[in-house]
């Protein structure tokens, strides 16, 4: 096979580049290894930031989250006793949109069936070859068996956090930065219809909770546990008991219904080294992560395929390379404020059990409830203005 672009991944980092590309008139070809119901069915964001939902107009991807999705001026940020509404169209004139991630694998996977692009799904034995090179290269297995191999001008590695694009940059691990939290998110999937017009993130003693929802029928809930914690002890009435405990403010009630998925998931900052080795680019969660408070990771994702989607378009188009050559350091500089943000609304809102800690969390919070450039700084990250 040959192709300009070699995609590793069908996530959102590399359909949306694969969609970029196609429209600027750039080939591409995406594996896999997930199948295809399991990419369009993997529950995972569901806040989308004004950028984000520009560049899927741009491509032509907006015109179901438009009619179906939700659009939010704002959130609301709370302790017991004191419920902030932080209203973003007042405080910078942006809004977020609220549409799942599993709506826009669909979207995605819809955009390239119309256009006739095939998407590798089920391979196995992903390898990257000659990435110092100018002709570096992807092999693969298909799902019929078959070994193939992926000539290519660029290999864009968008294959999520445990994905071997990554680890095929030597010395990756110079310059990278992690940070595992000492705690975990229990999320819950239900059939309820949301008990809030927009967001609450909620700070408690007992741990952080968070109220979001995917439509007008369907919640996303959140619970902060321990890293050590099975979803075996959460039992459907013990979720909802806590989800009301930690969420509880005067007049205000928590609807219940059926939990159709539940999961806890680990929490962790990583930023890696550099994004580009040769024509090897990391893009998304390949080359960075955080903690999900600050609802970053596909956004954060979206950007880089902004810049990388530009400087490949740039090099095939006009044969100029100043675009790729400067993509790692322009998405770190997004990528480390995306970092600072997630890390300080996590700090902020998730209970360590210090009394220390405590009073600190408090403090800044009433900080925020009653400072509007404390306000106008969140809302203008909480929306990707930078
Ligand atoms: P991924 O989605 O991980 O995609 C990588 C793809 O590569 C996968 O399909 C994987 O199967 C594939 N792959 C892996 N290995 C191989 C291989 N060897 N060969 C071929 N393919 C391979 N972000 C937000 O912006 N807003 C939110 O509200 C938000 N909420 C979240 C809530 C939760 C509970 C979680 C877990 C995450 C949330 N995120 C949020 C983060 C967001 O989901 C991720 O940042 C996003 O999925 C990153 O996209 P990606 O395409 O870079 O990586
Ligand atoms: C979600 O809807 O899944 C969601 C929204 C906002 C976050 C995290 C997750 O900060």
């Amino acid at each position: 096979m040959k192709t300009q672009v070699a995609i590793i991944g069908a996530g959102p980092s590399g359909l949306i580049l694969s969609r970029y590309l196609a429209v600027h008139g750039v080939e591409s070809i995406v594996i896999e290894d997930k199948s295809r119901e399991y990419v369009e069915s993997r529950i995972r964001a569901g806040l989308l930031e004004t950028q984000t939902v520009q560049l899927l107009e741009e491509i032509g991807l907006a015109e179901r989250l438009k009619s179906e999705g939700l659009e939010h001026k704002g959130i609301y940020l709370q302790i017991p006793g004191e419920k902030k509404h932080l209203d973003f169209m007042d405080l910078i004139g942006h809004t977020v949109w609220v549409y799942g991630q599993t709506e826009i694998q669909k979207d995605l996977d819809a955009a390239c069936d119309a256009a006739g692009q095939v998407i590798h799904y089920e391979v196995t034995d992903v390898e990257l070859h000659d990435i110092d090179s100018k002709a570096p290269s992807v092999s693969f297995v298909d799902s019929e068996g078959n070994r193939n191999v992926i000539e290519c001008g660029v290999i864009a590695g968008c294959d999520g956090f445990w994905g071997p694009s990554r680890k095929a940059i030597p010395d990756v691990e110079v310059g990278a930065f992690e940070r595992v939290y000492p705690f975990s998110w229990l999320g819950v999937m239900a059939n309820v219809a949301p008990s809030t017009d927009e967001l609450i993130y909620a700070r408690h003693d007992d741990g952080f909770a968070m109220h979001s929802m995917r439509s007008n029928k369907v919640s996303r809930l959140y619970l902060q546990v321990d890293t050590d914690d099975k979803i075996e002890n959460w039992s459907d009435d013990r979720i909802w008991d806590n989800l009301a405990k930690r969420m509880a403010t005067e007049g205000w009630e928590l609807k219940t219904g059926e939990i159709t998925e539940k999961n806890i998931l680990a929490m962790r900052s990583f930023v890696a080294g550099k994004l580009q080795y040769g024509r090897l680019f990391l893009v998304g969660d390949a080359g960075h992560t955080v903690p999900p408070t600050g609802a970053k990771g596909l956004n954060s994702a979206a950007n880089d395929v902004k810049f990388l989607g530009e400087g490949i378009v740039q090099f095939f188009k006009a044969n100029d390379e100043t675009g790729l050559n400067v993509y790692s350091d322009r998405a770190r500089e997004t990528i480390w404020r995306v970092t600072h943000f997630s890390w300080w609304m996590t700090t902020m809102l998730h209970t360590s059990g210090d009394e220390f800690d405590n009073q600190l969390q408090l403090s800044q919070l009433r900080h925020v409830f009653r400072n509007r450039a404390l306000q106008t700084n969140l809302a203008q990250n909480y929306v990707g203005l930078r």
